[in-house]
């Protein structure tokens, strides 16, 4: 159910993936957004009905400007850890709830409990939004689709083998817009108070069939080869941070021979499946045949 007058959300990370399509979402369901951003020039790609606040995770006190008159915030974190504590006691000052974009570090699958900074640092925070006495929905997305834009297009944009590790790995990777649709329902629909939601795909496939899928639907066969761990540290060297390319890696390995956790949430808070790779791949196959390479 909607409420009536609603006050307005602030979405952060409302330039990123998910978070520009919960602010799309929240627009379509009648409810006011304010979006964070970093950068004034960014306003242009963001809705036109939103308000776009500059204002920065790292520099608490930026928030409150945004903050001022909010009841929820949808909470992106991909900044450094020190400020979250701050930033924490910030939303709790101005805001009732949040709904934090966190991930399956609590989920018993070998491919979720490999230790690692980000699992630490989402750890963290959902304790702090508990300790600041918030009311919150927590969002813990498995594999994003969308990655295979920053991992394979370029690759295969030029027409080239994807060269990578544990292609026999099997994950179930969720639609970058299904997940935002949970969270926009969980922002505007009552009854997700203390929800804790892990989000997946349809179905468990491997690394190697998900290049296969996208050839598929460029109607091309794509070579994957497989590269040993230490292949694919000395390629990433110097483009990716290292604690990223540990933290993958380590995750792919714990999962060989075991099928991908998959839940069935998506369905059960939309009442539509989750979208598959397939599906997301066709949606997506220009980023795979032209235009600039994808940024992160
Ligand atoms: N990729 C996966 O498979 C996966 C799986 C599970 C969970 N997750 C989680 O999903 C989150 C990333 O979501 P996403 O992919 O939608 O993000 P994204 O596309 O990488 O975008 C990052 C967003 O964060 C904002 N941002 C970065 N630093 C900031 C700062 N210091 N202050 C304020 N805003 C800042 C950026 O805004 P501006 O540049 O406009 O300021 C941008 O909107 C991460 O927490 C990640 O752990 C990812």
């Amino acid at each position: 159910m909607t409420r009536a007058r609603t006050p307005p959300v602030l979405v952060t990370g409302a330039t990123g993936r998910v978070g520009r399509a919960v602010a799309d979402l929240l627009i379509d369901a009648g409810v006011p957004v304010r979006a964070l951003t970093r950068r004034s020039e960014t306003a242009a790609m963001l809705p036109a009905d939103v308000e776009v606040f500059t204002g920065d995770l790292t520099v608490p006190e930026s928030l409150d400007a945004g903050l001022r008159g909010v009841d929820t915030v949808f909470l992106v974190w991909t900044a450094p850890p020190a400020t979250a504590p701050a930033v924490i006691e910030r939303l709790a000052a101005y805001a009732r709830r949040v709904v934090f974009l966190s991930s399956p570090h609590q989920t018993p699958h070998p491919f979720f409990q490999q230790p690692n900074p980000m699992a630490v640092l989402h750890a963290d925070i959902e304790r702090l939004i508990a300790a600041a006495g918030l009311e919150s929905t927590i969002i813990r997305p498995g594999m994003f689709a969308s990655n295979a834009l920053f991992w394979w297009a370029p690759t295969i944009r030029a027409g080239g083998a994807v060269r990578w590790p544990y292609g026999a790995a099997e994950t179930a990777p969720v639609d970058d817009r299904d997940v935002a649709a949970v969270a926009a329902r969980t922002l505007y629909q009552d009854g997700h108070a203390g929800g804790d939601y892990v989000l997946t795909g349809p179905e468990s496939v491997s690394q190697a069939e998900q290049v296969s899928v996208i050839g598929d639907v460029l109607g091309r066969q794509i070579k994957f080869e497989e590269l040993s761990p230490e292949e694919f540290r000395n390629e990433t060297e110097g483009s990716w941070p290292r604690p990223v390319v540990d933290m993958l890696l380590a995750a792919w390995s714990a999962t060989i021979g075991r099928p991908a956790f998959i839940t069935a949430t998506v369905s059960g808070i939309l009442g539509s499946a989750p979208r598959s790779f397939r599906q997301w791949a066709a949606d997506h196959v220009t980023t795979f045949t032209a235009g600039p390479a994808p940024s992160n």
